[in-house]
Formats: C-alpha cells, structure tokens, sequence
C-alpha cells in the first residue's frame, strides 16, 4: 500500500492530502474497473503515526457526489468524525474539509466515508490508519515481520465494471452485499514471501461492505495480539480467527513448512445466517511462499498491553436496543433500531462522565456487528462481567444474541453514531445516535 506522503517536516505532525477521486484500477485480468479511491489507489494511502501526534488531512472532494471521511475507532472530538449531517455537512462535490485531530490511542484503525456509505465503500473507497506507541512499533525485535492487510471484496460483472449497488434489491440488502473478488491490500490472490520460521504480525483491517472473514491458513495457530483498540493484555489463541465488518484483529504466526512451500491464506465461509455459508467454498486470500533459509529460532511472545481498568455495572444506567427489520407502509423492507429506522429515531441520552450498561438484541435471523463512533467500550460475558478488552466493533448473534457492554464518556460531547456495519443494513436504517451533552 502507498504510504502517504508528509507535508510538515514536524514529527509529531502528519500532515496528508487526500483526494476522493474516481481512478481506473487493474484487479484482475480483463479490462481495467473504474473505481471510486482515495487519491487514486486501492486501498487509499496508508496514514501511520504515533500515539498522541496530530493528524491533518486536507481532504478534497472529485466526486461528483458528497462525501466524507470517518476515523474507525479513533477516540477524536466530534466535529471530526466525518459523519454527516450531525457532525459536518457533507463534503460536496469540489469543496474540501480540513480533519484536524490528535490521535490518542496506539492500535490498528481505518477510515472511510459516512455518506451513501454501502456503495462508496463498496466502490472502493477505504484505508488503513496505524497508531504506534510514543516509543515505536512494540518490540519489533519479538514480532518479527510486520504486514497490515486491508481486506475487502468488490462487486464486479464480467466485463470488471462496478454493479450498483442496489443490486439485488432487497434481498440483497437484506443479507448485506458480498462482492466477488475478495481482495487483500487490493489484491486478488497476491504473494507473500515469508522467512521460515520467523514470526509474522498481521494486522487485519475489514473493510468490506459486509463481509465476515473468518481466516484459515491450514490449521495453524494464530496468536491475537492485538484488536479494535491496540494490543491485548491477553494473549489469544485461535485457528480460526473471525473478523467482523469494520473490525481488526493483529494476528502472529509462525507459518510453518518446508522450504519454497506455498500455503494459502484463505476466507472460510462463517454462518452469520442463512446463506452465508451454504454452497460457499474456501477463498484464498493470499498466499504465503516459504523461503529456502530458515530463521534463527524466535524468542517467546510475551502479552505486551498494560492490563484494561475494568469498568463496573454498579451505578450504570441501561440503555436497551433491540436489532429489527419491518415491512414499510409501501411494502418496502426497513431496518432499524426498537422496531424504528435512524430518519425516526430518538436520540439517546447521555452526559459526559456517565457509564451506561447497553443491552443489544438481535431478534433477526442475521448476525451484526454492532459499531459505536467515538468510544471504546467494555463487553460482558455472560455472567455480568467485563472481559477486559476495550473493542469498537463487535458481533450480535443472529436468533436472539445479545451484546451486552459497558461504556464511560469522557469529555467530547456531541451526536455520536451507532449502527450495524453491514452497511447495506446501516443504510438501510440500521443506525441510531447518542446526544452526549455537558
Ligand atoms: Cu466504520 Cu459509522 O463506521
Ligand atoms: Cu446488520
């Protein structure tokens, strides 16, 4: 991925341009697809800095519709977080915004539009934000090689031009859009040369409209180090791991093999519900070619993450939702938040300083990932208690799930989205907003 390129020689300043823009891209073999970018690659440039620096974006509209840009899990104030019409007016054609932030929290992030945002996602228009700690990547030394892979899938017909996005109709919307190819890093199928035996940190970024990717690369064992919010305080292990529309996961592993052998890196259907997984095979992502020398043994992985200060129930207000769809009065299917779509929701209210206990249902028969703007917040297991991990993003079972989590507000009032990230499901009404106030 192109890194983008610094204006201000401060370093605790990244100072980018980005430009939406419409760009003609080879993905596959074929003639080339006419995509929305930003500033003309797919993904967009990638924006890396450390933890605390300031962030500006001189950002430019060339489509010739509105637009804007919204941090994914960055803890900014309000006026910044690129989600219109509650917290800029839309970027319009020709017009420009200046995003001006620090950023507070060291992780994997991404950014991405907030209007008309199934089709401009799905167009192409997506990138990767990378926060290091003060001090530099952690422990470079014990992470061995470091990748950020954006993934993402697209809708192309035979001929590689972009299908609409209203393809399918609502049935289509219904399940949330799922294009073919699946991509990494803009991809399809690339290579990735991988020294034996030395570790490998993947930084896994969805951004696909709709996609789950649950990932297999043979069986062999990841270690989550890292997800929505920076690095663990506890160490994960999984063969299979599962990353939700908008969500992160930072995955190590050792591949393992003989030498020049090629493992593949692939997508394995996983059931959000009906369809999702019947008559669908294995996608291989990209693959991962073994070379001739070996690495000298590495050292252990050890949890780096300062241990997550739990949040406690006791005093937290509840705030109950519940995930539905309804048939319209005109017969049109509907999405929405307690039976109600966003355009009729009320906001909810909250006021700096409080903890709120929010209790998500999911009466559908599809699975969410349920996304807050803003805010970290705290899941619960099934007991009441928090699991000590601070996430932005995180799956509703389909058939009666439930999320349940804790969230504290600082200091940065404003309106503050919340909505499923399947964004066919948040366009089509599936969002609602919390009014923080003084
Ligand atoms: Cu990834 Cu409303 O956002
Ligand atoms: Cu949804």
């Amino acid at each position: 991925m192109p890194l983008a390129a610094d204006l201000d020689p401060d370093p605790h300043v990244l100072e980018v341009e980005l430009v939406a823009q419409e760009a003609d891209l080879q993905l596959r073999p074929g003639p080339p697809t006419h995509l929305f970018t930003y500033s003309g690659s797919l993904p967009g440039p990638m924006l890396r800095l450390r933890q605390g620096d300031r962030l500006l974006v001189h950002f430019r509209n060339e489509l010739s519709e509105p637009t804007s840009i919204h941090w994914h899990g960055v803890r900014l104030d309000n006026p910044m977080d690129g989600a219109p019409p509650h917290t800029q007016t839309p970027v319009m054609p020709g017009e420009t915004f200046d995003y001006d932030f620090v950023v507070p929290d060291a992780g994997t992030f991404w950014y991405h539009p907030h209007v008309r945002s199934a089709a401009q996602v799905g167009f192409g228009m997506y990138g990767a934000l990378i926060v290091d700690p003060p001090t530099g990547p952690e422990s470079a030394e014990l992470l061995g090689d470091e990748l950020v892979v954006v993934l993402s899938d697209i809708s192309l017909d035979d001929d590689n031009r972009l299908v609409e996005p209203d393809s399918g109709g609502e049935l289509a919307t219904l399940f949330g859009r799922e294009g073919e190819p699946v991509l990494a890093n803009g991809k399809q199928r690339a290579w990735l040369l991988a020294t034996r035996g030395l570790r490998q940190r993947w930084r896994m970024i969805n951004a696909s409209r709709s996609r789950y990717f649950q990932l297999d690369l043979g069986g062999q064992p990841f270690t989550q180090i890292g997800g929505d919010a920076g690095l663990l305080s506890q160490l994960v292990e999984t063969a299979a791991p599962v990353i939700v529309p908008g969500g992160r996961a930072d995955l190590v592993v050792e591949p393992a093999g003989t030498a020049h052998d090629s493992l593949p890196m692939q997508w394995v259907p996983f059931d959000r519900g009906f369809g999702s997984t019947e008559f669908r095979v294995p996608v291989t992502l990209f693959s991962v070619s073994l070379s001739e020398t070996e690495a000298s043994e590495p050292l252990p992985l050890s949890p780096v993450a300062v241990p997550v200060e739990l949040l406690s129930a006791e005093g937290a207000t509840p705030v109950d939702l519940e995930l539905t769809q309804r048939t319209a009065l005109d017969g049109s299917l509907e999405l929405g938040i307690n039976g109600v779509p966003f355009d009729e929701s009320a906001p909810i209210p909250a006021s700096v300083g409080e903890t709120q206990l929010w209790t998500v249902t999911n009466r559908m028969a599809f699975s969410h990932p349920f996304h807050l703007h803003g805010f970290f917040f705290q899941p619960l297991d099934e007991d009441g208690v928090s699991v000590g991990e601070w996430r932005d993003t995180v799956d509703v079972p389909r058939d009666d799930g439930k999320l349940r989590f804790l969230v504290r507000y600082d200091n940065r009032p404003g309106m503050w989205m919340f909505h499923c990230h399947i964004l066919d499901h948040a366009d089509a009404g599936m969002m609602g907003m919390v009014d923080l106030r003084q």
